[in-house]
């Protein structure tokens, strides 16, 4: 047996060419001789990370349908377990590698069955070479730029007993046939943009899913279109950085031109994810300002309040750049929501530094946040720094600052009292089956006692009990 493995370069990943991306619509197949591989078999699949990941999950559950697999949610139900990774932060990694060393019972209680593991992670030669090392019992890998190539690596670890590693350091076509088991029946993700040209001295995803690729815009269109065709009732147009939508393209209006021609399928709600402040342009706040089933709720990540860290994390703008989005968003949508992201503990974070994040956070009073302690990720600029902050200042900090996102996110919510929200209802809430939540317009979990709602209506809602985290509420 001869194992030829394919393993990803990150000095390949890196780099970036001026080649236009093309797309296949027809590509995909499932061959004869994998059709059937699947019958009788059960798959689980745990999904790490971001709603990139999420989304890919879904093309891989469809393949695993394609071919005949039952899904699973219990490992030991299943003959094929596939873990789809996260890199963004060393935490990540280690919940991964935590999994799989759990995950080594099974294969004794189960000679048969099949390990896999694949996403962002496995993009790293190192976490391949960890994985040979000390993980002998993961039978295949792919990467991110592998997924249409999952029926062939099936069969070779599955039928062939081989040990399968296929991870392309760079990607290939836009490929649109592939098959989608979507998670849920009223709302759904759409990619508008793979990869992320970006490169922020911290970050591993330019490294992870390769260069900025937009959809065509017909094909996101059609998309869309069977969706409402489906009785799908929000998408969320995905994207590392969905303001750069359009430029490899060289459509001339870009994301606010794409924004505007989904707002008018008619769809009832539309949100989008990541926008990166930088190129957030005047037309795309235009747009969403004059369109209803674009949604008041913008997840703007800052990362810090100083423009010396700003600048040493490569993110592009200052924070009065940033604030003056923030200032023109809430000037034309009063009462549309904010959230971001926030890193602690970038190297060299002074405490003046950090100070000035706490002060852009009062300025902007967000509704959320995530927030997270610096992670030094292999091969990035920043991981090369020197850092002179220990640990526990960076803990420190982080509790600081968390304790500034929940005390406005409280107040936040307390503004909604009385008030009439409309809800798309998800399903029974998570606590009492007889309470349903769901999402606000402005993207607040509402948890609510019902008459006559629906799963997948969208009904309005009145709020009678704020917490920090979530509304409380009567449907009316
Ligand atoms: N494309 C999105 C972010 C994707 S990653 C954007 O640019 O906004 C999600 C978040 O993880 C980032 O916004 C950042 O706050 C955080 N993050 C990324 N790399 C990190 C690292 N090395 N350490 C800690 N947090 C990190
Ligand atoms: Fe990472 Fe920056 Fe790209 Fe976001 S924009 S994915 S933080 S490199
Ligand atoms: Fe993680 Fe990859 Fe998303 S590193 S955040 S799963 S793009």
């Amino acid at each position: 047996m001869t194992n030829k493995y394919i393993l990803p370069s990150v000095t390949e990943a890196k780099r970036r060419t001026r080649q236009k991306t093309s797309v296949e619509h027809e590509s995909f197949e499932i061959l004869d001789q994998h059709r059937d591989i699947g019958n009788g078999r059960k798959f689980c699949i745990r999904t790490y990370g971001c709603q990139a990941n999420e989304r890919d999950s879904e093309t891989i559950v469809g393949i695993f349908e394609a071919l005949g697999f039952q899904e699973t949610k219990q490992y030991e139900d299943a003959d094929v377990i596939l873990l789809n990774t996260c890199a963004i932060r060393e935490n990540a990694e280690d919940k991964v590698f935590g999994e799989l060393g759990f995950l080594k019972k099974y294969k004794t209680t189960n000679p048969d069955l099949l390990l896999g593991v694949c996403g962002c992670m496995v993009q790293q030669e190192t976490v391949i070479n960890r994985i040979l090392k000390s993980y002998h019992h993961v039978d295949f890998i792919f990467g991110t730029h592998n997924i249409h190539n999952l029926p062939t690596i099936l069969y070779q670890a599955l039928i062939a007993k081989e040990k399968m590693i296929e991870v392309y350091s760079k990607e290939g076509s836009i490929i649109e046939n592939l098959p989608v088991s979507r998670f849920g029946k009223h709302k759904a993700w759409v990619n508008i943009i793979y990869g992320c040209d970006k490169f922020c001295t911290y970050c591993i995803v330019p490294f992870t899913r390769g260069k900025e690729r937009s959809r065509l815009p017909e094909d996101i269109l059609k998309e869309v279109n069977d969706l409402i065709a489906e009785g799908y009732q929000e998408i969320t147009l995905l994207g590392q950085n969905v303001n750069a939508y359009g430029k490899d393209l060289n459509l001339s209006r870009g994301f606010a031109g794409l924004l505007e021609a989904v707002a008018k399928t008619g769809i009832n709600r539309i949100r989008f994810t990541t926008s990166h402040p930088w190129d957030f342009s005047d037309e795309m706040i235009d747009i969403i300002a004059s369109y209803p089933n674009i949604m008041p709720y913008f997840h703007l990540p800052v990362q810090s309040g100083d423009n010396e860290i700003l600048k040493l994390m490569g993110r592009r703008y200052k924070v009065e750049d940033y604030k003056a989005i923030y200032d023109k968003l809430s000037a034309k949508l009063p009462h549309c929501s904010f959230t971001t992201d926030i890193i602690v503990g970038f190297p060299n974070e002074t405490e003046e530094q950090f100070q000035r994040t706490l002060d852009l956070y009062d300025y902007c009073q967000f509704d959320s946040a995530f927030t997270f302690i610096y992670s030094p990720r292999s091969n990035t600029p920043a991981a090369d720094m020197e850092d002179n902050i220990p640990l526990e200042i960076k803990k420190e900090r982080l509790q600081r600052l968390n304790k500034k996102v929940g005390y406005y996110a409280k107040k936040k919510n307390q503004a909604y009292l009385n008030q009439v929200v409309k809800v798309l209802v998800d399903g029974p809430s998570k606590k009492n089956p007889e309470i349903y939540s769901g999402y606000s317009e402005t993207n607040k979990l509402v948890n609510f006692s019902f008459k006559n709602a629906t799963i997948g209506d969208i009904i309005s809602v009145k709020i009678t009990e704020t917490k920090s985290w979530s509304l409380n509420g009567e449907e009316i």
